[in-house]
């Protein structure tokens, strides 16, 4: 803007030197001010606009680096957030799974134990009822009873209680004894024959 200014008062005091008249001077003075306005005009245009370029870009920049700051530290917060729940599940996980070792074994244990129980109780039912046979079978169970019946001892569980229950049912005579056979086992209860058999088989 400076040339803009000089050029006027150049021209201004030209025209007190002149008068009111046009001169060739005047003239050429009138289209450099035009020229020189132009310019200056053009000039201030540009920087203006550079200005406002530079300054969107600014504006720009700062958006765009708040922009990642806030993405940042919302990725920051949300991977926190991501180990905490992970740790919490892992607690979780680690705590049901101590609780389920626990119950397995505690069911292991009273599973062994009632199983141990039920087994006794079985082989002591056997072993009692057992007491009348052992006179003809022998108390190993490997007595041909009375010359006639085959070894018992070891027999199968179900090939036993089959026997039994044929005996007692008076179906069975095989030896031509079955009915003494049927005496022994008339009044034995399903349970009891049940045992007897289990007793029997396990017989060595
Ligand atoms: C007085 C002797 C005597 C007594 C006591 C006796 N048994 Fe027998 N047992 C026999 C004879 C004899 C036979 C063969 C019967 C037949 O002809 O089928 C036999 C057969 C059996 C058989 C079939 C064996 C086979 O392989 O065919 C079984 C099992 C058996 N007895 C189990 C018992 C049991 C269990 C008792 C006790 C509750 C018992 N016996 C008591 C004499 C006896």
């Amino acid at each position: 803007m400076s040339h803009f200014t000089d050029f006027f008062e150049l021209y201004f005091v030209s025209l007190k030197i002149k008068g009111k008249r046009m001169t060739k001077i005047t003239m050429l003075s009138l289209v450099a001010a035009a020229v020189l306005y132009t310019g200056c005009g053009e000039d201030a245009t540009d920087s203006a606009t550079k200005a406002v370029e530079s300054t969107k870009e600014a504006a720009s920049h700062a958006a765009d680096a708040t922009t990642k700051a806030a993405k940042e530290a919302g990725a920051a917060v949300e991977k926190a957030a991501d180990k905490a729940v992970e740790a919490t599940k892992e607690a979780a996980e680690a705590t049901k799974e101590a609780a389920v070792e626990a119950l397995d074994s505690a069911e292991k244990a009273v599973g062994t134990a009632v199983a141990g129980a039920v087994d006794s109780i079985i082989e002591s039912a056997g072993k009692e009822a057992y007491a009348k046979c052992a006179g003809c079978h022998g108390a190993d169970g490997k007595t041909k009873a009375l010359g006639k019946s085959p070894v018992i001892a070891g027999q199968s569980k179900e090939d036993l209680m089959s026997q039994l229950k044929e005996y007692k049912a008076g179906t069975r005579n095989k030896y031509g004894m079955g009915n003494l056979m049927k005496g022994q086992v008339a009044t034995m209860d399903d349970t009891t024959i049940e045992a007897l058999s289990i007793y029997i088989s396990k017989m060595k």
